[in-house]
């Protein structure tokens, strides 16, 4: 992810509106390798091993992390500590004691924080978003929302970090995928009230790198039953984030229905936006989108948008709340968001503990 980053400041003359202009200055990797890809970047003049010596380096004003997820809690407090602005990798810490302890940290600190969640700047998120706020929607009936993977279908691919409880947190596929499909619905205020969720780890082995079967223990597949407080009225909202779904790649998803109207966007059909309106005949309409962006870039509003395009606009939008300059547009989830996120994890565990609902006061 630290090469996404790198290649999306790269583009920041991409940008008509430009929110800063940051420079990549200094990369920290324990990997000779990952440092070594670096060398394509001119203005790098710091690569370490030890990401201490970017914490003291007066050139770093801010400092994005992405690294497994046991390592983010102390170096996100070590970033604070030394005064910098971060934008986060989720799942924020490895589970809710930590997630607080970070938003904790950032409050004292007083240092900008936010955490990165790309999804909602592809342009069909943001006109779901529009059409949630504007109320066209009418009474909201009910909301589905989640991301897809087929990465793991494979019983033969190797383990790494992120199938492994002890690294990725207990917490699984949700630590991995759940903020991508929370941030919306959390953005949106709706507010999670009791939840039963349906917990699978599908694939308990994998080959290690010897081609050892070795336990792989995270959950693979989760889904989020609840009811949630949607405009004064208790409404379900279904949310999905799996690694095993037949047929999928990288497929976001958001889909919301009304009594006046509807919409739904997916990224496996990324230039199109479902939009249905209460009328005499049953009227779905595919609405093609082009590259209608929060901040307007050089490419023309016919071409199509991409996962490296929302991440560029996730930076913006990171870039410009930090200089104050967001205005009303969407901006990247926050501490209390991220926190969010694992209250439901953790609530998530305990339903598939108990097999029961559980009761949440969030
Ligand atoms: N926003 C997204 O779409 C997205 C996508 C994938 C991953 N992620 C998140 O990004 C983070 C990293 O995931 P990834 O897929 O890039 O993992 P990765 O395993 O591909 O990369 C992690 C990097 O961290 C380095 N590292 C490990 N320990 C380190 C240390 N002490 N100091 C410096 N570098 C160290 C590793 O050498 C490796 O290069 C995770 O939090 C993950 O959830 C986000």
């Amino acid at each position: 992810m630290g090469k996404e980053v790198a290649s999306a400041l790269a583009r920041w003359c991409a940008l008509e509106i430009q929110p800063g202009q940051p420079v990549l200055t200094a990369i920290a990797d324990v990997s000779d390798a990952a440092r070594a890809w670096f060398d394509r970047i001119p203005s790098v003049s710091i690569k370490t091993d030890d990401y201490h010596a970017i914490l003291a380096s007066k050139e770093v004003d801010a400092v994005y992390v992405a690294v497994p997820h046991d390592l983010h809690e102390q170096i996100y407090l070590d970033v604070l500590k030394a005064g910098k602005d971060l934008l986060a990798e989720k799942p924020f810490g490895m589970n809710l004691k930590q997630a607080m302890n970070i938003a904790l940290s950032a409050r004292t600190s007083g240092r900008f924080v936010r955490c990165s969640s790309e999804f909602p700047f592809y342009p069909g998120a943001q006109r779901v978003v529009q059409a949630v706020k504007s109320g066209e929607l009418g009474r909201i009936i009910d909301v589905r929302s989640g991301f897809w993977h087929s990465s793991d279908l494979d019983p033969n691919k190797p383990i790494n970090w992120k199938r492994q409880k002890a690294r990725c947190g207990e917490a699984g596929v949700m630590n991995d995928l759940g903020l991508h499909a929370w941030h919306i619905p959390i953005r949106m205020g709706w507010k999670p009230l009791r939840v039963h969720a349906q917990l699978q780890n599908i694939v308990t082995e994998r080959p290690d790198a010897n081609r050892r079967l070795v336990p792989c223990d995270t959950d693979d597949n989760a889904i989020w039953n609840v009811d949630a407080m949607v405009d004064g009225h208790d409404t379900p909202l279904r949310v999905e984030v799996k690694r095993i779904a037949p047929g999928e790649m990288n497929t976001w998803f958001i889909e919301v229905t009304g009594t006046e109207g509807c919409v739904k966007y997916s990224t496996k059909d990324p230039k199109t936006l479902w939009t249905f309106r209460r009328e005499k005949e049953q009227i779905w309409q595919r609405i093609d989108l082009g590259h209608a962006t929060q901040f307007p870039v050089i490419t023309g509003p016919i071409f199509e948008f991409g996962f490296p395009d929302a991440f560029l606009q996730m930076w913006a939008a990171f870039l410009a709340e930090r200089s104050g300059a967001l205005g009303d547009r969407f901006g990247c989830a926050t501490p209390d968001e991220a926190v969010m996120a694992h209250q439901l994890n953790e609530a998530a565990l305990e339903s598939s503990r108990k097999r029961s609902v559980v009761e949440l006061n969030l």
